[in-house]
C-alpha cells in the first residue's frame, strides 16, 4: 500500500544492479510513493543491462557514474537537476565493493591497492557525493541523504575484512557531513545498518550463507529483508523524519541488541 510519502519529491538512487539489490527495491517503492528520480550506477555495471528494466518500470533516466570520480558525480547532479527540473530532495548511496573480500584475502594478508579501492568505492565516495552536492547546491533545504552500512563497523565479523574499516569510515562521514550540511542547509545525513541480505554484494562474502542463517536465528524478528529496508529508507526520505540526522540506524530485526538467542543456545547445548 502506498501512502504518498514522497509526493513531489525528486531524488537520485545509486546502486541498483539487479532485482535483488537494496537500491532496486528502494527505487520501485519510491516510485510507488510518488517520487521522481534518476538512477545511477558504475558504467561497468550498466553493461549487464538489468538496470534498463528498472528504469522503464520507474520511468527514470539512467546516468552512469563511477562513484570514485568527482567529475562523474558532478555530471550526475547536473544531469539529474536538468532532467528532474530542479534540485533534489533525497540521495541514496547504496554502493560497496572490496576487491580483498572478493578475492578472499584474509585481514592479515590484505593487498593495499585493493584496500584503497575498498575505501574509495565504499566510503570516500559518500564524501564525494556530499561535498559535490554542497558545492553545486544540488540538494534542497530539508533534503535527506542515506547510505547503507553494516554492523561490522562497530563489532568484528571476521569475514568482513577491510569492508569493516570502510563502513566505519562511511558512518563517520555521515556524522561529520551531517553536522555540516545540517548547519548549512538543514540537510540530514544518516546511515542504515542493514541485516545480511542476499544480493550480489552480500553473496561475494565467504561464509555468507552460514552467517545469514546465524543472524536469522539470533534476531527476534529474523533478518530484515531488502524490501523492509527499502520501506525504512523511504521514511528517512519523507518529511516524517525531518529531525533525524547524523545517526547510524539499525535495521536488523533486533540483531544488534541481542546477546544470544534461545535458538542458538539450544543448538550448542552440550550433551548431558
Ligand atoms: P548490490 O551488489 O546489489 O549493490 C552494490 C552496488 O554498488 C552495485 O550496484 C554496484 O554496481 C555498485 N558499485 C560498485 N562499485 C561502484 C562504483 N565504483 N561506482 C558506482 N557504483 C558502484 O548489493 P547490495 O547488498 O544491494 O548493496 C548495497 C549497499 O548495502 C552496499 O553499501 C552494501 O555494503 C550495503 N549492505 C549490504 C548488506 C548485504 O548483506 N547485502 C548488509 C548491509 C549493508
Amino acid at each position: 500500500m502506498a501512502y504518498g510519502l514522497l509526493k513531489g519529491k525528486k531524488g537520485i538512487i545509486s546502486g541498483a544492479l539487479d532485482e535483488n539489490s537494496i537500491a532496486w527495491k528502494v527505487a520501485l517503492k519510491a516510485k510507488e510513493e510518488g517520487a521522481i528520480f534518476t538512477l545511477t550506477n558504475a558504467p561497468i555495471a550498466m553493461r549487464m543491462g538489468e538496470i534498463n528494466k528498472l528504469a522503464e518500470a520507474c520511468e527514470a533516466e539512467i546516468i552512469p557514474a563511477d562513484a570514485t570520480s568527482v567529475e562523474d558525480i558532478e555530471n550526475l547532479y547536473a544531469k539529474s537537476m536538468d532532467i528532474l527540473g530542479g534540485k533534489v530532495d533525497f540521495v541514496l548511496h547504496s554502493i560497496g565493493m572490496s576487491p580483498n573480500v572478493r578475492k578472499g584475502r584474509a585481514y592479515g594478508d590484505l593487498n593495499y591497492d585493493f584496500y584503497k579501492q575498498s575505501v574509495d568505492i565504499s566510503a570516500m565516495s559518500f564524501h564525494k557525493f556530499l561535498q559535490t552536492a554542497e558545492k553545486m547546491n544540488a540538494i534542497n533545504e530539508w533534503g535527506s541523504v542515506v547510505a547503507l552500512t553494516y554492523m561490522a563497523a562497530q563489532r568484528t565479523f571476521s569475514f568482513y575484512s577491510d569492508m569493516a574499516d570502510a563502513k566505519a569510515m562511511l558512518e563517520s562521514i555521515a556524522r561529520s557531513y551531517g553536522y555540516r550540511y545540517g548547519k548549512l542547509k538543514n540537510v540530514r545525513v544518516n546511515t542504515v545498518s542493514q541485516s545480511p541480505t542476499k544480493t550480489r554484494a552480500g553473496g561475494g562474502i565467504a561464509g555468507f550463507d552460514s552467517f545469514y542463517e546465524f543472524a536469522e536465528k539470533m534476531s527476534p524478528l529474523g533478518n530484515a529483508s531488502a524490501d523492509a529496508c527499502a520501506d525504512y529508507v523511504l521514511t528517512l526520505f519523507s518529511d516524517l523524519t525531518k529531525m533525524v540526522t547524523m545517526q547510524n540506524l539499525f535495521h536488523d530485526g533486533g540483531y544488534s541488541m541481542t546477546g544470544v538467542s534461545a535458538e542458538l543456545l539450544e543448538m550448542i547445548k552440550p550433551a548431558e
